[in-house]
Order: C-alpha cells, then sequence, then structure tokens
C-alpha cells in the first residue's frame, strides 16, 4: 500500500488492491503540492466539516465511481450539494465496502458547516484494508481517553495524529495519544499549514521520549508518499 501526504489532513491512499482513498480532501491546502491526483477516487472520506477538511469535496466526488463516506448530517447536505453516492454512517459503526472497513471512531472537537449550520458530530476514521492493514486517521481531535479503547480493538498498524496544537492535539498530548492507541507507525499531521498551528515533528518527538511506548515516527513532507508491503 502507500500513503501520500498531501498537507494539512489530507492523504491519498492506494490500498494493496488498488483501491484510491482520499481522506479529508483539502487538496488546495496552502501546502499542498503542485500535482495533486485529482481523481477519480474509489472512496473519500470526511472526518468534520469545517473547511479545511471538507475540502473540495463538492468538486472531487462528481464520478459515480466515487463514494463519499461521512457521518450522518453531512451525507444529507451532500445529497443536496447534488453528489452521487454518499454513504452516511455515524460513530461507533462499521462500513464494509468489498474487502475494506471503514470504521467511524470518535473525536473530541467540533463540526459545522461554513453557514454555521450543525453538522453532527466529528469523527475519525480507522480504515482496515486488505491483510487486515489498520490505519487510523484520528480527524482533528483533542486527547481522550477511549483512544485506549480504540488502539485495543483495533491493532493499529499506522495511524495518523494531529500535532498542530490550538485547535487540535498539541506534541504532548499527541506523545500520550500514542501510548494509549500504541500504532507501529505515526504520521504527524495538521501543524505547519497556518502560522497559529504551531506543534512541531521536533517537540513531539522530544515528548514521545519520555514515554515507554515508541512508535516509529514518519514525518512526511507534502508530496512524499509512505510504501508498505
Ligand atoms: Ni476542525
Ligand atoms: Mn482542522
Amino acid at each position: 500500500m502507500e500513503i501520500t501526504f498531501l498537507g494539512h489532513s489530507c492523504f491519498k491512499i492506494t490500498t494493496f488492491e488498488g483501491k484510491k482513498i482520499l481522506i479529508d480532501p483539502w487538496i488546495f491546502n496552502p501546502k499542498a503540492p503542485k500535482d495533486v491526483d485529482l481523481g477519480p477516487y474509489d472512496y473519500i472520506l470526511i472526518t468534520h466539516a469545517h473547511g479545511d477538511h471538507l475540502g473540495e469535496v463538492a468538486k472531487l466526488a462528481r464520478s459515480s465511481v466515487t463514494e463519499v463516506i461521512a457521518i450522518h448530517e453531512i451525507q444529507q447536505y451532500l445529497l443536496e450539494k447534488g453528489l452521487p453516492r454518499v454513504i452516511g454512517m455515524n460513530i461507533g459503526g462499521n462500513y464494509r465496502a468489498g474487502d475494506l472497513i471503514f470504521t467511524m471512531v470518535p473525536a473530541l472537537h467540533s463540526s459545522s458547516f461554513s453557514d454555521g449550520r450543525y453538522a453532527g458530530e466529528p469523527c475519525g476514521f480507522v480504515i482496515t484494508l486488505e491483510k487486515d492493514f489498520r490505519i487510523y486517521h484520528a480527524g482533528d481531535t483533542g486527547l481522550f481517553g477511549d483512544m485506549s479503547l480504540i488502539g485495543e480493538l483495533y491493532p493499529l498498524d499506522l495511524a495518523l495524529l494531529p500535532i498542530g496544537d490550538h485547535y487540535v492535539m498539541g506534541p504532548r498530548e499527541a506523545a500520550k495519544a500514542c501510548q494509549l492507541l500504541k500504532p507501529k507507525k505515526v504520521i504527524p499531521m495538521h501543524y505547519g499549514t497556518f502560522p497559529i498551528l504551531t506543534g512541531t515533528v521536533e517537540e513531539f518527538v522530544e515528548e514521545l521520549s519520555k514515554y515507554p511506548y515508541q512508535p516509529e515516527v514518519i514525518p512526511l513532507n507534502p508530496g512524499e508518499t509512505l510504501s508498505l508491503k
């Protein structure tokens, strides 16, 4: 499988069997690479309705090959916008799509549309790929104790965790999150996009060094890809 960081919280995953997944499709974020794959994707996942996560979904999901997966309230909104295929689910549920499983898990944050309307609860996703390879995208979140349940129930090969602080976990909280989630590898996200997202990879690594559990930290620059067998 391959995972490409597209800046901020946006990731492209190509699964072992070649399915293309895009998470939090703000593909024109200030740090995004110039040559972003515009799809069509097989699946686009939305963690919550803030503009830096909903992003360009309305443009990217026009094709009927693309299935958008989001919480019920965002599903209703995107269907109103005319997108052809949007799956609505809710926290705690699993959506099985071929050999993949998308599990919607809690996130501690807020969520509203740009006009202020309620957009349901924010969420994260555990994505179980073929071969039971599991990726957790935390969405925007603060630290919460039930991350230990996520780690226990869905042993994680890879976690995508926010470290930018202010709106999401900072480095100290993200290091503690690793103790609860126990992922094998971590890719930091949601930092450095704007000046207010001050958390850095160096601080995150420093905070992690104070704890017994040390996942492998793999910082990716926007446009960089991690390939795993
Ligand atoms: Ni947000
Ligand atoms: Mn955000």
